[in-house]
């Protein structure tokens, strides 16, 4: 396997010639293409395993490019912009033709967020094209949140992946729609619903009710996702004990380890209740216990608080095909 750390400089340059890069954000890794490049969108789909129905993010490098990709931006994108970019909050708004329908999945809406890390931002900045970037992992496992995550994966599809530490936020960005009176979260993520309701004032804030197997009527939607290879039982360790024994379960738990089950495997995600940091650690918990000798993953329920929501929608997607 190809182990290769890349400068800014030599991304860039790999970027321009089509070739794909591993890129931190703040929320996870993505996997990088010129947005403007068929070929190179194209082989993002091939690396990643991903159906063409599921459509990508482009990544932009300032406020002001909205207006290049997308059209009909009513004001209250202005307040979200303002107060969430550069961040880990998507826009869904209806596309220009320069935009293609390969990155859109033929959808007329294109999802849009400018990321604050800093070499994803640096990056941008030396690019005259936007990135198309979808998390730097095969389609259906968990996200990347480490460079090292996304070579164990993805190292022989990729010139190459820049180091940019681990994820600052550890969950994917939220993604939210926007339509004439209201706004709409197709994603649950690094920005929380109490913080966008606190921005909208009077727009109402929605959750999308859309779900589905095969069909995306919005981003986020699909129900089986962001699974480890072993079954994981969210919310449910009755039902795990009935199939597995104690001493063959791995945990994710958010404070203390489950007093009723060995030490062993237990991966407490933040032993002072701060859902920022357990959202941080949750894939690479997931990620580990994948890999240790444990058959079954248990998984607690977290506070539906915060970023709590969006840790839940991810383990309870994870446990979804049980
Ligand atoms: O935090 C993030 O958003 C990361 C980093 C790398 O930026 N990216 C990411 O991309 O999570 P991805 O492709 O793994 O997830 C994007 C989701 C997908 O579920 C896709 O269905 C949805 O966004 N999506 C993208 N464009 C869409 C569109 N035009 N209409 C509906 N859904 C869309
Ligand atoms: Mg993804």
């Amino acid at each position: 396997m190809k182990e290769h750390y890349l400068s800014i400089e030599a991304a860039a340059t790999a970027l321009a010639q089509g070739k794909l890069v591993g890129i931190p954000t703040e929320t996870v890794y993505g996997l990088a293409a010129n947005a403007f490049d068929e070929q190179a969108v194209n082989a993002v789909f091939v690396a990643k395993n991903r159906p063409h129905f599921d459509p990508l993010i482009v990544h932009l490098k300032s406020p002001e490019q909205v207006e290049q990709f997308c059209t009909a931006i009513p004001s209250i994108v202005w307040t979200l912009i303002e107060a969430f970019w550069p961040g880990p909050l998507t826009l869904l708004l209806p596309k220009k033709p320069c935009i293609s329908d390969l990155i859109t999945a033929g959808l007329p809406r294109v999802a849009v967020r400018m990321p604050r890390h800093s070499v994803a931002h640096t990056l941008l900045q030396q690019l005259d094209f936007p990135l198309v970037a979808p998390s730097a992992n095969p389609f259906g496992y968990i996200s990347p949140t480490t460079p090292q995550h996304v070579l164990d994966q993805l190292g022989d599809c990729i010139a190459g992946v820049i180091d940019g530490g681990p994820c600052e936020i550890g969950l994917e960005s939220t993604i939210l729609g926007i339509e004439a009176s209201h706004a709409v979260i197709y994603r649950e993520g690094g920005v929380s619903r109490e913080t966008l309701a606190a921005c909208l004032g009077d727009c109402p804030l929605q959750l999308s009710s859309a779900e589905s197997k095969t069909v995306i009527h919005a981003p986020g939607q699909l129900t089986s996702h962001y699974a480890p290879t072993k079954p994981v039982y969210f919310d449910a360790l009755a039902r795990c004990l009935r199939h597995f024994n104690a001493q063959s379960l791995g945990t994710i738990c958010f404070r203390e380890p489950v007093p009723s089950l060995p030490l062993t495997y237990q991966f407490v995600l933040s032993p002072t209740g701060d859902l920022g940091t357990a959202a941080q650690q949750l894939f690479r918990g997931l990620r580990e216990l994948d890999r240790l000798p444990v058959q079954a993953i248990y998984a607690e329920k977290f506070p539906e608080v915060g970023l709590g929501r969006a840790i839940n929608d991810r383990l309870r997607r994870a446990s979804h095909r049980l």
